[in-house]
This record gives structure tokens, sequence and C-alpha cells, in this order.
């Protein structure tokens, strides 16, 4: 696999910890190390399978945590540790679901798939996503929690000259090469994957189009994701996301609350435990056949996908709405409009 030149990835990335410039030390599989410029900082981070590894916030409670710190440091940094730790902790339950998910529902779609198959799953899901957002001119774009990297796929065949970056907390990263293979392998060249949070987004330039499917509303923090997609947007550049609505929390309360605790049990499992699980709720699919039109096989990864998250907001319109009023950086446009039984908001940043 031919990489990408150290040149190239040191004028997108930064170092998520201080923002400073990086060194990229890698062979042409993939295989390095990216470091930090900033001597107070001395941030290290692994490249593997051709993805630079950027999780910072839980070593660095961990780091803070362990080490032997003078007592006035020590209270300094107790807020930081307690918070990092609360959020992360939950995080880390959705790095390990998520990096279990996605090998299965790779095997289960794309395995047998030869390379250049020119089959491009989820093209109609992404166009109507993305909607008329300025594709195609050579941009910079940033898919923040791309999982397996579908639609990374889909948008390097919209927008043949532009980079495109596909970020993911879990290692899901690892399956982004390979999915745009099975599309067409010129691809390639142009799909940079990095493992990393949107809460330490290791970037030094601004994308034209970041966009976030599925993702925002499985962190602790949705708005927050939302206004750090916003600042990883140029100005005059847009940033679209799609979130879950509330309509079935308001049409069917006891069944969603019911759901969110399981939900709360679930996620805790070890991944094989958990989706020993889903098989056996896949069982379920002539019952949901009220809603859903499922095969068993669908019901497991409907399930596993259901209950496999901490965090599982969902919005009504007024809320995602109430957003724009104080976000930062503001937006000039911002849009709330239902899609898929959810919300596709776009906003442009100016
Ligand atoms: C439902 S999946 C959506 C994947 C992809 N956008 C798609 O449509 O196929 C949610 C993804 O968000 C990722 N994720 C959750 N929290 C994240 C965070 N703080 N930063 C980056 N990615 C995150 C998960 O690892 C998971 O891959
Ligand atoms: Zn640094």
């Amino acid at each position: 696999m031919a990489w990408w030149k150290s040149a190239e990835i040191c004028s997108i990335l930064a170092c998520p910890v201080c923002r400073g410039s990086l060194q990229v030390e890698s062979n042409d599989a993939g295989q390095g190390m990216v470091a930090c410029l900033n001597s107070q900082c001395g941030g290290v981070f692994p490249i593997t399978g051709g993805v630079p590894r950027f999780l910072v916030g839980e070593a660095r409670a961990e780091f803070l945590d362990r080490t032997d710190l003078p007592a006035g440091f020590r209270q300094h940094f107790r807020r930081e540790i307690e918070e990092i730790q609360m959020r992360e902790g939950t995080q880390r339950r959705t790095r390990r679901q998520y990096s279990q998910t996605w090998e299965r529902i790779y095997l289960y779609n794309y395995r047998g798939m030869p390379s250049n198959s020119g089959r491009l799953l989820s093209l109609g899901t992404f166009q109507a996503f993305i909607g008329d957002v300025p594709f195609g001119n050579g941009e910079l774009i940033l898919d923040v929690g791309c999982g397996l990297g579908r639609f990374v796929a889909c948008s390097s065949h919209l927008a043949p000259k532009a980079i495109i970056v596909g970020m993911d907390l879990s290692s899901g990263v690892d399956y982004v090469y390979r999915v745009a293979r099975h599309f067409n392998e010129q691809n390639l060249a142009r799909c940079l994957a990095v493992q990393a949070s949107i809460f330490a987004p290791p970037f030094k330039r601004e994308f034209d189009v970041v966009y976030s499917f599925g993702v925002l509303h499985h962190t602790p923090d949705p708005k927050k994701a939302f206004e750090e997609c916003l600042k990883l947007t140029s100005n005059g550049g847009k940033t679209v996301v799609w979130l879950y609505g509330n309509d079935f929390k308001v049409s069917h309360p006891w069944v969603w609350n019911l759901v969110h605790l399981a939900r709360q049990f679930h996620s805790k499992l070890h991944p094989d435990l958990l989706w020993a699980f889903c098989n056996l709720y896949g069982l379920s699919a002539p019952l949901l056949k009220w809603r859903y039109d499922f095969s068993i096989s669908k019901a497991r990864f409907f399930w596993l996908d259901n209950l496999s998250n901490p965090y599982n907001a969902v919005f009504a319109r007024e809320e995602l709405l109430s957003w724009a009023s104080d976000l930062r950086p503001s937006v000039g446009s911002y849009e709330v409009d239902k899609l898929f039984g959810g919300w596709r908001v776009a906003a442009k940043v100016e």
C-alpha cells in the first residue's frame, strides 16, 4: 500500500493536545510515528495500518492520576481528571463496542467483495444527507465518526479531486482503506483515516466541508461536538450533521425508556457477550414487523445498534433550532430539516 507522504500529512494534521506542528516518520506500508514538534508537549502518536492514532484524554487522565504531583497541582488537576474519567469512561465503552461492531458489519457487508468491484454501498443515503453542499472541486472534507468509511468511499466517488479525511474514535478506521479499495483502488490515494475523538481533533487546517452522520448523539455532549465540527470548518464552509429525532420517544415513551434502561446494562457487557444476546434478540424480527421489515439477520444488527451505545440522545426540532443562537463560531445560515426520521442540521460558517 503506497501511503501518504509525510509533508501532506503534516499540512493537514496538528497535535491534538497543543495544536503544535507534527513530524511524521513512516514507511510505505503506513507504519510509523507522529511526533509533536513542541518540546513542552512531547506528544508521540503511533501510526499503524496507515492510521495515525491520536487517543489522548483517557491516557492523559491516567497519567495525571498516577503521577506524584505536588499537592497544589493535584488539586488543580482533580476536576479535570474527574471530568475526563467521567466522559472518557463512557466513551471507552463506545470505543470498545463500536470497534467490535464494525468488524461484524464489515464481515456481513463486504466479505468476499473483490477490489475495484465498483459496488458502492449507501450512495443514495449519502446524497440525500449531503444535499446541495458543494462537492467536487478539490475540497478538503472531514467525515466525523466515519465508522468503517462507507461515506468516505461515497465522498471520494462524488468529489474525485477532494482530499477526504475519515476520523473515528473506534478501530472502525482500520476498515476505511479496505472499503475504499473494494469500490475503487484509485480512491485510496485521497483518503486518510485517523483514529481520534471529535473532542480532541488532530487538525491544523480547516475543512471546506465537515459532515457527520449518526455520531454526535452517541457522544456525552452533542452540542459541544457540533461546535467542534463548526470550529473545524473554514469560513464560508459547511457543517452538515444528522441526528436522531425524538418521535418514537414521544409516541412510545414506555418502550423508549425500557430500551434506554436495557442500553445502560447491555453497553457494559463484553462485546462478544452482547453479540450473543443480539443473536438471540434477532429472533424478535417477526415482532418488529409492525415497524420494520427486518430479516432475523438484520434484526441482530438493529439490536446491536440500539443496545451497544451508552449515549443515545434524541432531539426535538426546537432544541436543535435553539442551538443556533449561542454557537461559537457563529453561523450564517442554519437549517434543521426532517430526514430519515431524524434531523439534518446544516450550518454555514461565516
Ligand atoms: C452509528 S456510527 C456511524 C458511522 C458512520 N457515520 C456511518 O454512517 O456509517 C457512530 C460512530 O461514531 C463514533 N464515535 C462515537 N463517539 C465519537 C467521538 N467522540 N469522536 C469520534 N467518533 C466517535 C463511533 O465510534 C461510531 O463509529
Ligand atoms: Zn503537542
